[in-house]
């Protein structure tokens, strides 16, 4: 079997880690890949934004299953290209991958089917936007409508912090020239938690719970990031809440998708927030997340193969994924500046890890006989323990093992 990976963070190594455990015979390949997928995979080159080709590639070599990490390329269409090609990919097509690439879809998506979500408003001009800025009660969030890699999303203390978010979208235009509309919402509190499911249009399977770390600096202080650790399971997370995030917000936003005939195959990622009002939804993804996916996957004892096949061809229905009781930790490790600037093609020395530990490469590239950096986050040191908290002091242990200049990371993952 042939295997295609698109994607080069700490997900797509877990994901060609979780395949080649699975694979009895045959090959994968990763799109861009990285350093730690480069000693499990062939990495192909060709420029991740380059669909056409991609497909080319995948039809040439026979590629038997594609699975597409991250947002981009499914809010571009990859996936609706492999489907005119007759090519076998696993992900949502660009109508579905909405749900993730315009807020204000997914916002007035959860509206029109009673999903529970912060209260909003949309404003697609800076006066707009600025009178709902006036009227509001602080702190509110404002988040930019498109794709931002993380950084559209701004929690605001008052007037002027959101008058200067809001300077940056409409008038610096950060994030778009051309289209800049967002959404200004109710601040929620309470414990954050990244609920995956795989679904195949109709039916679902949930995968296992996992928390993760936005906040770059310890007590969850500082500027967003990709995630700076994660852990699963997840204690708040009972079988109670669970029945309540299914009823609730799962099943109502199948069926919705359903009603706007929207098609939809692949990952849906719920970023809830468990709130004394119960599970709320802060945002949609359309695809596995990172780094819940290094925390989740290594978990899965059931074949992540299978249940992708099964959800192609839509029989998930009556499917449940076996998990392995043990509890995983990662604890990124970042290069000192990110999530603003830092530096790259720095040497990594990695020594012997203990038993119980497993590294997933995020920003890294072999050069000659050793790992150097490529990009801010750059590994993800994953624990298994039988408590979290035993995970948890494997994953340090190996942290320990790990050395470059001016590396980063927090101290506190899986302790608050
Ligand atoms: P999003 O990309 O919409 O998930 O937002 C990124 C992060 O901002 C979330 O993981 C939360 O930490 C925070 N956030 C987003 N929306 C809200 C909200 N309504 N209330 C509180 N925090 C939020
Ligand atoms: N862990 C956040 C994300 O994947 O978007």
């Amino acid at each position: 079997m042939k295997i295609l990976v698109i994607g080069g963070n700490g997900r797509e190594h877990a994901i060609c880690w979780k395949v080649a455990s699975e694979l009895i015979s045959g090959t994968i390949y990763a799109i861009p890949g990285n350093g730690g997928i480069s000693e499990i995979a062939n990495l192909v080159n060709i420029p991740i934004e380059n669909h056409q080709e991609i497909a080319a590639f995948a039809k040439r070599e026979k590629i038997d299953l594609t699975i597409v990490g991250p947002e981009l390329p499914l809010a571009d269409g990859i996936v609706d290209i492999f489907h005119k090609k007759r090519l076998k990919i696993f992900g949502p097509n660009k109508k579905a991958a909405t749900l993730e690439s315009s807020k204000i879809w997914a916002k007035e998506f959860m509206l029109e089917n009673e999903i529970p979500t912060a209260g909003f408003f949309v404003a697609d001009n800076f006066s707009t936007a600025k009178k709902i800025i006036e009227k509001v009660q602080y702190p509110v969030v404002i988040k930019f409508d498109g794709l931002a890699a993380g950084k559209g999303v701004g929690i605001v203390n008052d007037f002027q912090e959101a008058a200067n978010f809001l300077e940056n979208i409409f008038e610096k235009r950060v994030f778009s020239q051309t289209s800049n509309r967002v959404v200004i919402e109710e601040f929620l509190s309470g414990q954050e938690l990244s609920y995956l499911v795989i679904t195949d249009g109709e039916n679902f399977v949930p995968l296992a719970p996992a928390r993760d770390y936005k906040k770059i600096y310890e007590n969850d202080t500082g500027p967003n990031t990709g995630g700076m650790g994660c852990y699963s399971p997840v204690p708040i997370c009972s079988p109670e809440i669970e029945k309540v995030i299914e009823k609730r917000i799962v099943i109502p936003t199948i069926k919705g998708l359903q009603k706007k005939s929207v098609e939809y195959c692949g990952v849906v990622y719920f970023g809830l927030i468990i709130t004394k009002n119960g599970p709320q939804v802060l945002e949609y993804n359309v695809r596995f997340g990172d780094p819940e996916t290094e925390v989740i996957l290594p978990r899965m004892e059931s074949s992540i193969l299978e249940i992708i096949e099964l959800a192609i061809e839509g029989r998930l229905r009556n499917i449940q994924i076996k998990w392995r009781e043990e509890s995983a930790v990662d604890v990124v490790i970042a290069s000192g500046g990110y999530p603003g600037e830092y530096n790259t093609g720095v040497p990594i020395d990695i020594g012997s890890l203990p038993e119980g530990v497993v590294i997933f490469h995020a920003g890294t590239k072999k050069q000659s006989d050793r790992f150097i950096t490529t990009g801010g986050r750059v590994l993800n040191v994953v624990g298994f323990g039988n408590t979290l908290e035993e995970a948890r002091e494997k994953a340090y242990e190996g942290v320990s093992k790990i050395h470059f200049d001016g590396m980063y990371f927090r101290k506190d993952i899986a302790s608050l």
